[in-house]
């Protein structure tokens, strides 16, 4: 009988892998947490010049090819109103890897991690690995996080919280004075503010501001990826912003987990970064008209769904069985238990799917609801 850590015992198989296998291949898909627009073509583009003209046959440097990097340093000026030096960024295998890489930095066994419940699965199972200890807290009733919650939820042991917007599952989008209270929580608590935006650039309603531009120490480690903006999860790719010591520090990590950041990804983000962000704003519009016939469907049938302000998902409260019954109906969403413990009696629905599939999806949501009511 082979023996394993106690780190990895604590974790399992992501919910929402577990239902997403047990899908039937007819099924519509309202499960997955990825875009359903081809990578832009400017961006595929330059993978395949960097291919062709033989520059990604090796490693690139252990935070990646500085043009990438630039790129991200000037996207950060642009979009986000703060400046950094491009060495100040390490290219990763998506945020996943930046998430993973920020926590093993920073938190030291037995410390606490406070997270968002319902929040993205990650925050969890990688305070595991990382030997600390998960404090998920609770949502205001517009399913954005307090900042009151957070530093009431603070003591000697907190390593990090973790800021997620918009956000995996709700689409709740934090306000300009939550980042900002956010920034000076993790200032004054000497606690590090890990901040996931992912999502950033879709926003329906509102802008986006992260604690970092609001920092007035370097309390905030700053996690994105090309995955979700530019149609690019498969490409594994995105990038972790912090302070010099914070990134030599996330560079032991990285350099002996994953030496680089997979070349052609790299050449392809930089496109994505540099070239025209119209095919975002495209992305972006149809997501909102995907969002608003979803939560008129959810309307129609009595399911209360606080208004997503981004991303892709909208988080119903649903009856007992609800997830069951849709399931059987062969829409797939996800049960909001697997996002922590006050996701129950909720569900996920990604809308990253085409306006029929979710009219077809509504349709069968419809009929379950009957049954269960
Ligand atoms: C909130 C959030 N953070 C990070 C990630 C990881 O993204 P990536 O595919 O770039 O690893 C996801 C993916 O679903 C996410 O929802």
């Amino acid at each position: 009988m082979p023996r394993f850590s106690s780190r990895v015992e604590q974790i399992s198989i992501s919910g929402i892998r577990e239902v997403f296998e047990s899908a039937g291949e007819d099924a519509i898909n309202l499960g997955i947490g990825q875009p359903d627009f081809p990578t832009p073509e400017h961006a595929s583009q330059a993978a395949i010049d960097a291919i062709e003209a033989g520059q990604v046959d090796g490693y690139t440097s252990n935070k990646g090819i500085p043009a990438l990097r630039e790129a991200i340093a000037t996207k950060h000026e642009r979009d986000n109103g703060f400046t950094v030096d491009p060495s100040n960024v390490i290219a990763t295998a998506g945020g996943s890897e930046a998430l993973h890489l920020a926590l093993e930095a920073h938190v030291e066994r037995g410390q606490e991690v406070i997270f968002p419940d319902p929040g993205f699965v990650s925050y969890e199972a990688l305070t595991h690995l990382a030997g600390g200890t998960p404090k998920p807290i609770g949502l205001r009733e517009d399913l954005t996080m307090d900042p009151a919650a957070v530093e009431e939820a603070i003591t000697e042991d907190t390593a990090a919280f973790v800021v997620c917007s918009p956000a995996n599952p709700t689409g709740a989008v934090q306000r300009k004075e939550d980042m900002r209270e956010f920034a000076r929580i993790a200032d004054t608590h000497d606690v590090l503010c890990l901040t996931d935006e992912v999502y950033e650039q879709i926003v329906f309603e509102g802008d986006h501001y992260s604690p970092m531009q609001f920092a007035e120490t370097d309390s905030v480690v700053l996690v994105n990826a090309c995955s979700k903006t530019y149609s690019m999860t498969g490409w594994r790719l995105g990038w972790v912003t912090a302070s010099h010591e914070r990134i030599e520090r996330m560079l032991r990590v990285h350099q002996y987990a994953q030496a680089c950041a997979s070349a052609p990804a790299q050449y392809a983000g930089e496109a994505a970064l540099t070239g025209p962000q119209r095919v975002v704003d495209q992305m972006v519009e149809a997501f909102e008209e995907r969002r608003d016939i979803l939560l008129d469907g959810l309307d129609d049938i009595g399911l209360e769904t606080p208004t997503p302000k981004g991303a892709f998902y909208a988080m119903p409260k649903v009856p007992d069985g609800w997830v069951e019954e849709v399931i059987d109906r062969d829409v797939i969403v996800v049960p909001g238990e697997a996002f922590g413990e006050r996701g129950s009696g909720h569900a996920r629905i990604s809308y990253a799917t085409n306006q029929e599939m979710i009219k077809e999806a509504l349709e069968r949501m419809a009929e379950a609801t009957r049954v269960v009511q």
